[in-house]
């Protein structure tokens, strides 16, 4: 596949918490121009942002002008997020449940639908991605290394479209991490909290087998039954 094609080089990122600082720092590092946002007023951050080498922005400009938008803000408020101007915009979902953020919400931890899937269905127009979820800030942060460095750390990626994923592993492998294909977006689920894979903070190689004994681990047994899934 030509990376050239799908290389991002304007980066949306809506949410400036501590994910959405952590990547902003760790694109424009990375050469991209980076657009953050939140839902105040811009001016709020933008002595932040330029410290960092970003840009604080409107959420109509982040969207606007950048070729792919990540998604930093509390799951619970993703019905905040503007359908229409994300329409056919590549969404980079980084988002998780977290009851202590986003208060006790059934419908965000059903174990029958990965919570992309549900932040796809409401972007009906969007191309989700899950990505750049599953490791704490602090450890992306920190194990940022350059492509081929010894140690270097791994990031999954969950997403239905070839080229979606190849955007998507581009811009992981830019910010320091090697990209591992999880599957689909309803594989997404094997990288939310209660599964293995979210906190790892460890290679491709093991993320790789971690995601592999999914089926098996106790939350890979809770999802399959909720999905009515018998295993051999
Ligand atoms: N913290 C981590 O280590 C980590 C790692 C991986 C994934 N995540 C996920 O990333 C998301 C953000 O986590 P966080 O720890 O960075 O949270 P946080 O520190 O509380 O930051 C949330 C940010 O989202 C903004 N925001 C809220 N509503 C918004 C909206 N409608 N549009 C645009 N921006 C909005 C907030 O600003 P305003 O309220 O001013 O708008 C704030 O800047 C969560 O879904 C979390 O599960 C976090």
């Amino acid at each position: 596949m030509d990376s050239e094609a799908q290389r991002i080089r304007t980066l949306g990122i809506l949410g400036a918490g501590k994910l959405g600082t952590v990547l902003a720092r760790l694109a424009a590092s990375a050469g991209y121009r980076v657009l953050v946002a939140t839902s105040k007023d811009p001016a709020l951050i933008a002595p932040a942002m330029r410290a960092i080498g970003a840009e604080a922005a409107s959420i109509d400009t982040a969207i606007e002008e950048a070729d792919a938008v990540i998604l930093a803000l509390p799951l619970g408020r993703h019905r905040e997020l503007p359908v229409e101007m994300l329409r056919d915009v590549l969404v980079i979902d980084a988002m998780n449940y977290w009851w202590a953020a986003d208060g006790i919400r059934h419908d965000l931890s059903d174990p029958r639908i990965s919570t992309s899937e549900l932040v796809q269905s409401f972007l009906t127009g969007s191309r989700v991605v899950k990505a750049l979820s599953h490791m704490g800030y602090q450890d992306l942060e920190d194990e940022t290394r350059p492509a081929g460095a010894s140690g270097r750390k791994a990031i999954a990626i969950a997403g239905d479209d070839a080229a979606d994923l190849e955007a998507a592993s581009v811009l992981v492998d830019d910010l320091g991490f090697d990209p591992v294909i999880a599957g689909p977006l309803a594989a997404g689920i094997m990288l939310e909290p209660g599964a293995e894979a979210f906190g790892a903070d460890i290679n491709a190689a093991q993320l790789r087998e971690m995601l592999e004994h999914f089926p098996a681990s106790q939350r890979g047994i809770i999802v399959a039954r909720a999905r009515g899934e018998t295993r051999n």
